[in-house]
């Protein structure tokens, strides 16, 4: 099979596609013929060696979320309900940017019809974040919920599915994707210096605060009043113990993915892929590094 590996830590040009052998699928574990590979800025971390906690092994391979169909059962896997021909999605570990997975059943969930393949793979990771990071800041209707870089992966879907909630929200993001946030429901105002003074502007106090930003955004949140402990950040944790603010990275979850596939098979929540082919992954990874854009980096894999 085909797979994107990298040699050494260093710029998106590291990344090459390199033939590997086919992997099996263990006790548990199904093997999937991946069609969309989702990119995430933890993969950009990880090439550049910023994920110290790693265990890298050169060639690397590399990868987080997939979309796809199963090819092989391990033994036992058939007992879990999935059969080969299903068409599925879900996390990987290290792995998900190549022609073939292997997972635990567990980890994996079905792709309704009505999603298609890279839409599914874009909704992996960001949707269980979201979703994990919305519940532990208990958001509720009533509140105004405040997301720093609401057009991203992640603020696209926490923004949607706030206002599933009925929280109002406002989002931060540059001018060029506000239009984009009132679509998703949100009242965008542009981050940098006035951030601060335009929510402050807006007459609509926020209530709690979901950093996916960095840099002020916990100060800022805590400067305008919300409370630290309903401020919560997935970037930085250390502003998050200097402020008393919170770290809402949840983990993984397929539970709460399959409760977000199922909205957006339904259109309630809607995600934007900005597709790669496969072989273009250094422009790929190029554009995540760029941190500007919405939704959400796909690579097409198979088809
Ligand atoms: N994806 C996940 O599941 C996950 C999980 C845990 C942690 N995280 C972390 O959460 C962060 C966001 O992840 P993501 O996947 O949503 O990233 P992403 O899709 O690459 O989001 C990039 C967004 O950030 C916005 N942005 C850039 N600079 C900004 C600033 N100074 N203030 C406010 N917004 C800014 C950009 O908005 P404009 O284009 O409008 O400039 C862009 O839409 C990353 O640091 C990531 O490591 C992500």
């Amino acid at each position: 099979m085909r797979a994107v590996v990298f040699d050494r830590f260093g710029p998106p040009e590291v990344l090459r596609i390199a033939e590997l052998p086919d992997p099996e699928p263990g006790p548990g574990q199904v093997r999937i013929r991946v069609r969309a590979a989702g990119v995430q800025p933890f993969d950009v971390s990880l090439r550049r060696g910023g994920m110290t906690w790693a265990q890298v092994r050169f060639p690397q391979t590399i990868g987080q979320e997939y979309s796809g169909v199963v090819d092989r059962l391990g033994a036992g896997a058939g007992e879990a309900g999935l059969a080969v021909g299903d068409a599925v999605l879900g996390s990987t570990m290290l792995d998900g940017y190549a022609e073939l997975v292997c997972v635990p059943v567990p980890n994996v969930v079905r792709k309704p019809d009505r999603l298609d393949f890279p839409t599914a793979a874009a909704l992996v990771a960001a949707s269980q974040t979201a979703s994990g990071a919305l519940n532990e800041l208990a958001v509720r209707d009533g509140d105004v919920l405040l997301v720093h870089a609401a057009a991203g992966s992640v603020g696209t879907i926490a923004t949607q599915l706030a206002r599933l909630r009925n929280a109002a929200v406002i989002g931060t993001a540059s001018p060029a994707n506000h239009d984009y946030l009132r679509q998703l429901g949100a009242i965008p105002v542009a981050y940098g210096d006035g951030l601060v003074e335009a929510v402050r502007a807006l007459g609509k106090p926020p209530t709690v605060a979901l950093d996916a930003a960095g840099g002020e955004a916990i100060a800022q949140s805590i400067a305008l009043g919300i409370a630290p402990d309903r401020v919560g950040t997935i970037v930085d944790d250390k502003a998050a113990a200097e402020h008393g603010a919170r770290v809402v990275r949840a983990g993984r979850s397929p539970e709460r993915l399959t409760e977000v596939v199922a909205l957006a098979a339904r259109g309630q929540v809607t995600m934007p892929v900005r597709a790669y082919p496969f072989t273009d992954v250094v422009a790929a990874h190029t554009a995540v590094e760029s941190r500007h854009g919405r939704g959400k980096v796909v690579l097409i894999i198979g088809t």
